[in-house]
């Protein structure tokens, strides 16, 4: 079973973004989620296929100012995007999700859905409704980050039970055929990572607060290296 961990920078200006470059290079298993000025940063940098774009329009070409479309991150050689965070709905939803994991694809990129249900008793039906636009056939460049909602910077992780039980149930809705990553994300911490790390289910841990400091990273790196002496995680690849 593979590992990979994803920071996910959020909104932050990260003051040491440079020293996270030997970290991109001593490990192809972690990739960087960066806000998008910081994209350019860090890909004209080195290692672009470790980063993953946190935002994408998918408007046709044309001169639309603000917008950041596949061609401009596909010019930064950037291999994926994370679509559909609960902290950017309201923008992701303007354009249909199918049809914008459907540009991301169809462009190249691998895709990072981000699902996650509100209340932790509906989990069934709010996780059924995000996972629709992955429904109507299998699908392989994709993974899944299950985020629920209430666990997302509050400092409440779910609990590793939950989390599997999350994990069981998508599996059972994706169409045949699929091969899809999963990944856990919310409230991670160097405490309860392992617990994570565990399931064989997940390939990974998609962590936000905690990846704004080095000194975390490294714990987690430490954490991983040592289940892969285990063999729980064995020398991981990005998806
Ligand atoms: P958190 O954020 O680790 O700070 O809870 C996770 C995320 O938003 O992806």
């Amino acid at each position: 079973l593979e590992k990979t961990l994803i920071l996910n920078w959020k909104h932050h200006w990260v003051e040491d973004w440079e020293l996270y470059i030997p970290l991109l290079r001593d490990f192809p298993w972690i990739q960087i989620s960066p806000p998008i000025p910081m994209l350019g940063l860090l890909a004209i940098k080195g290692n672009p296929e470790q980063l993953i774009a946190s935002y994408m329009s998918c408007d046709p070409l044309g001169p639309f100012t603000g917008a950041c479309g596949p061609d401009y991150l596909k010019n930064l050689q950037v291999s994926s995007v994370l679509l559909g965070h609960s902290e950017q709905q309201a923008q992701t939803y303007s354009e249909p999700m199918a049809q914008k994991i459907r540009c991301a694809q169809d462009s190249g990129f691998k895709v990072v859905l981000c699902v996650g249900e509100s209340q932790l008793e509906n989990y069934k039906e709010e996780l059924s409704m995000q996972i629709q636009p992955i429904l109507s056939k299998p699908n392989t460049k994709l993974a899944i980050a299950y985020e629920p909602k209430w666990a997302i910077g509050t400092g409440k992780a779910c609990s590793p039970e939950h989390c599997l039980q999350a994990l069981r149930f998508l599996k059972s809705q994706i169409p045949l055929g699929s091969q899809i990553r999963f990944y856990y994300g919310g409230s991670v911490n160097c405490q309860n990572a392992q617990s994570f790390l565990r399931l064989k289910e997940l390939s990974g841990l998609l962590i936000g607060s905690l990846s704004l400091r080095r000194d975390n990273v490294k714990q987690l790196i430490q954490i991983i290296n040592g289940l892969k002496t285990e063999g729980v995680a064995k020398k991981a690849l990005s998806f």
